[in-house]
């Protein structure tokens, strides 16, 4: 069975994209793979985190990761932080990162722009993110588009270390999905949608109240047409919206389209709203039965053991090929 791993930031919120761009796969990819779904809490650090709100906020996506259907008896859920291999895979790996490679990546451009001050580790982050793949043998990563250029730094390191010191990692290969993989704001479709971004009305929160998501969906920004087209190059914020429809109700793009030609915005993004409240609404009650049945500390703790009987045995060979003196 080909294994799967990929993980997620609690550095915020989950959103719609990253629902779409990336849950939604974990969960389909279960029944077909042995799959590895982590909380990446040591990433989520790279950028200030308020200690309470990081707690929380550690406990919600592993919490929103089951209710989005994650079987734990099927996958392995955990934190990265509970799996001290990470860390230390992660400074191997650091070792053999080239400072241009990290210079490159656009996601540490975007994130350090305009800082006065950047913390060393956003730099160093996608050696981190090539461990925690790496220390699987991961076969397969499903993610959305932004998190490309790191599954290639990741393959690169994998590469040069088989190289250097003999085959001992597997190479990844990125699951990005064709529709959805890069779900915009609400109010700029030329930015990604983010948990981080200060304005609300930019995501909608897998958590968000019903009501809150009809409000934000109705008043996400469209162009002055009416017509219900996707055309991402001249109508981006419509085509998004279609994208986040077609993604909600399983429909194809064209399906959306002809369901709406002829009745311009108004009845399309009444319709979605109900389309998105009606894929949230069950997965939120199963957030709120799992975080009162105080079962989830069981759940990450066997997830923990898991992963780091698998971590321990990979880290080993690792720093055994690299001439440690390992006993
Ligand atoms: P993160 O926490 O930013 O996002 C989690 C996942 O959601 C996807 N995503 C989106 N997909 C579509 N549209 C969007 N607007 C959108 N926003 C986010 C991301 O591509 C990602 O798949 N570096 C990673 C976390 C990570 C990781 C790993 C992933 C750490 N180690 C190992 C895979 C394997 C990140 O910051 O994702």
């Amino acid at each position: 069975m080909k294994r799967v791993l990929s993980g997620m930031q609690p550095s915020g919120q989950l959103t719609l994209g990253n629902y779409i761009g990336a849950l939604k796969n974990f969960t389909a990819l279960q029944h077909t793979h042995d799959c590895y779904f982590m909380v990446v809490d040591l990433h989520a650090v790279t950028v200030p985190q308020e200690p309470k709100a990081l707690k929380e906020q550690t406990e919600a996506v592993a919490a929103l990761y089951i209710a989005a259907g994650i079987d734990p008896a099927k996958s392995t859920v955990f934190l990265q932080s509970h799996v001290h291999q990470h860390a230390e895979l992660g400074w191997l790996l650091t070792t053999l990162t080239y400072m241009g490679e990290l210079e490159r990546m656009t996601q540490f451009k975007d994130k350090s722009a305009g800082k006065e001050s950047v913390g060393a580790g956003l730099f160093t982050y996608p050696s981190l993110m090539a461990a925690d793949i790496l220390l699987y043998n991961a076969d397969l990563v499903p993610v959305g588009d932004d998190q490309k250029q790191h599954l290639e730094l990741t393959r690169d390191l994998a590469q040069r270390f088989n190289q250097r010191f003999g085959d001992t990692f597997t190479i990844p290969e990125p699951y990005i999905p064709k529709l959805g993989a890069r779900i915009m704001s609400l109010d700029d479709a030329s930015k990604k949608m983010s948990k981080s971004n200060p304005n609300q009305g930019s995501f909608i929160a897998l958590l968000d109240p019903p009501d809150v998501i009809r409000k934000k969906i109705s008043r996400a920004v469209t162009d002055s047409g009416r017509e219900v087209k996707f055309d991402p190059q001249n109508k981006p914020e419509v085509s998004n919206l279609i994208s986040i429809y077609a993604q909600c109700a399983n429909k194809s793009i064209a399906e959306v389209e002809a369901l709406y030609e002829g009745q311009g915005y108004g009845p399309f993004k009444k319709d979605l709203a109900e389309q998105v409240v009606a894929l949230l609404q069950p997965l939120q009650e199963r957030y709120r039965d799992i975080r009162a049945s105080g079962e989830l500390h069981n759940i990450l703790r066997e997830g923990a053991q898991r992963a780091s009987e698998q971590a321990e045995l990979m880290l080993r060979r690792t720093k055994e090929k690299m001439g440690f003196l390992v006993l």
